[in-house]
């Protein structure tokens, strides 16, 4: 590597040592014999301040450069590396030369000292990792990348990749993106004339994979698939969901982490659902200081304590009997009434965690009519051993649940469903041969972003969000 990151020089001995910095420029100050310039690589939070004295003679080529040097310019500063008299660094570079990389015109750089707004940073992606914030949650991301491996690699997990193209619906909730290399003018031209004909519209038999195929919703199926064979694995990938909620809690491509563990039950799922929690939370405050005290000051106040307060209390445990009996007795606080059957309702899911618990609530035995054929079935006939994290100013951040591995319930609730058993050949071998019960769950990666960094909006914590009629860069 050509540079020395920022985020080292920051920390090093200022003993006169020559130095050389790379970075762009986020403030250029000037008084009478002396220039300050803020440079920033992103390696960390903190800008270095490279200072130049006229006293002590400036070349005649940096006095040019010290033209062109405006917000944004990408800079080359040889020095030498000394104790800063300013206060709130302990280090700065006194500038022997200045080389512009790369000019970013005052006039057109949208990217301009004053604060935008995070709706006009959206409007340039491209750019806005250059920004505070933008860069502390792309730097958030991948440390929450990094724990989420150390968390599953350190327990025995293995790491599977599952497909991205599949030809099932995990959650069967038909929300998915369909694959195609069919020529869809044609489709439409010809399949008009077919379904006159009493034909079926569509051909699929001459498509890529030779029936309809989709971008994957959940890696749950396949990740089973080794469970019961590597006994603990975990997934870590993007889904994709064709839902058509503009909300800020909703991407159409989204990052999901799955876990899936042979031979436990419900409860080891909700226990091995706090720890991972907690592990995230714990890596974010104690890695991750320094952008940690940037969204606890500038995003959302109180954040911090906020965190270390979930880290280290137990998380509510409560039925989902229990929980509509808990929101039933004040009906009125909510526009979407509640009662036993209906989905929970985000309104719903925050009274919960905000005003009844106050942390994080794990809500269990959902009706099984509100979720996924491969959930285990209780003895009540009526309801799933599933389970939901809920987490305050949020609301769902986990789904998961234990998986029905009779064979004949599986099928049974397949066919219940209107599918086809025939579809899940492959998912019922599971259970035809060495079965075994199993559990795991899905924490969206973006929610959690949402959490750890107080962004308010989930397209602000994904480098480039798609979204309904959004997809660009
Ligand atoms: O609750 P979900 O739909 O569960 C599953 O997909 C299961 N197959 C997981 C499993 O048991 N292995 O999704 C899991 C999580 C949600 O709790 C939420 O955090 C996130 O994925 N999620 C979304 N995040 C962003 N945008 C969306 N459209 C999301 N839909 C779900
Ligand atoms: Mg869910």
């Amino acid at each position: 590597m050509k540079t020395i990151l920022i985020k080292d020089i920051l920390v090093s001995k200022p003993d006169g040592r020559a130095i050389t910095i790379y970075g762009w420029v986020r403030t250029k100050r000037e008084t009478k014999n002396l220039v300050f310039v803020q440079v920033n690589d992103g390696s960390c939070f903190a800008s270095i301040q490279a200072t130049l004295d006229r006293d002590k003679g400036i070349s005649a080529e940096t006095e040019a450069e010290l033209k062109r040097v405006t917000t944004g310019a990408s800079v080359m500063i040889e020095g030498s590396l000394v104790p800063s008299p300013a206060s709130g660094q302990a280090v700065e570079v006194e500038v022997r030369s200045l080389t512009v990389l790369g000019e970013a015109p005052a006039d057109t750089y949208p990217l301009q000292k004053k604060n935008h707004s995070f709706e006009f940073l959206r409007e340039i992606a491209h750019l806005r990792a250059r920004t505070n914030t933008f860069a502390a949650v792309a730097r958030m991301r991948s440390q929450m990348a990094y724990a989420v491996h150390v968390f599953f690699q350190e327990r025995g997990f293995a790491y599977v990749h599952t497909p991205i193209i599949t030809a099932s619906d995990c959650e069967g909730a038909g929300e998915m993106f369909q694959v195609t290399t069919l020529d869809l003018e044609r489709v439409a031209r010809d399949g008009a004339q077919a379904i006159a004909r009493g034909e079926p519209g569509v051909d699929f038999s001459k498509d890529f994979f030779g029936k309809p195929a989709n971008l994957t919703v959940s890696g749950q199926l396949e990740a089973e698939t080794y469970a019961t064979a590597l006994s603990r694995v975990y997934t870590f990938g993007p889904t994709f969901r064709a839902e058509n909620s503009n909300t800020t809690r909703h991407l159409a491509e989204f990052w999901m982490i799955e876990p899936e563990v042979a031979f436990n039950r419900l409860s080891e799922n909700m226990d091995l659902a706090e720890e991972f929690v907690k592990h995230l939370l714990t890596w974010a405050l104690e890695r991750c200081a320094e952008d940690m005290k940037f969204f606890d000051e500038r995003i959302q106040p109180g954040l911090i304590e906020t965190l270390k307060a979930v880290a280290s209390a137990d998380f509510a445990r409560i039925t989902y009997t229990e929980a509509v009996a808990e929101l039933e007795k004040n009906k009125d606080a909510f526009e979407f009434k509640p009662f036993w059957g209906c989905d929970m309702q985000s309104e719903h899911e925050r009274y919960l965690t905000e005003k009844v618990y106050k942390r994080p609530v794990i809500v269990t035995d959902y009706p099984k009519e509100i979720k996924a054929f491969y959930m285990k079935m209780n003895p009540d006939g009526k309801t799933v051993r599933a389970m939901d994290v809920l987490v305050p100013g949020l609301g769902e951040l986990i789904g998961g649940s234990e998986r029905e591995e009779d064979l004949e319930v599986l099928t049974a609730r397949i066919t219940e469903l209107g599918l086809d058993p025939a579809d899940y050949w492959w998912y019922l071998d599971l259970r035809r041969f060495g079965t075994v019960p199993h559990a795991g769950f899905g924490l969206g990666f973006e929610r959690l972003l949402l959490y750890v960094t107080g962004m308010g909006n989930i397209r602000d914590v994904i480098p480039f969000p798609r979204a309904p009629k959004l997809a660009d860069f």
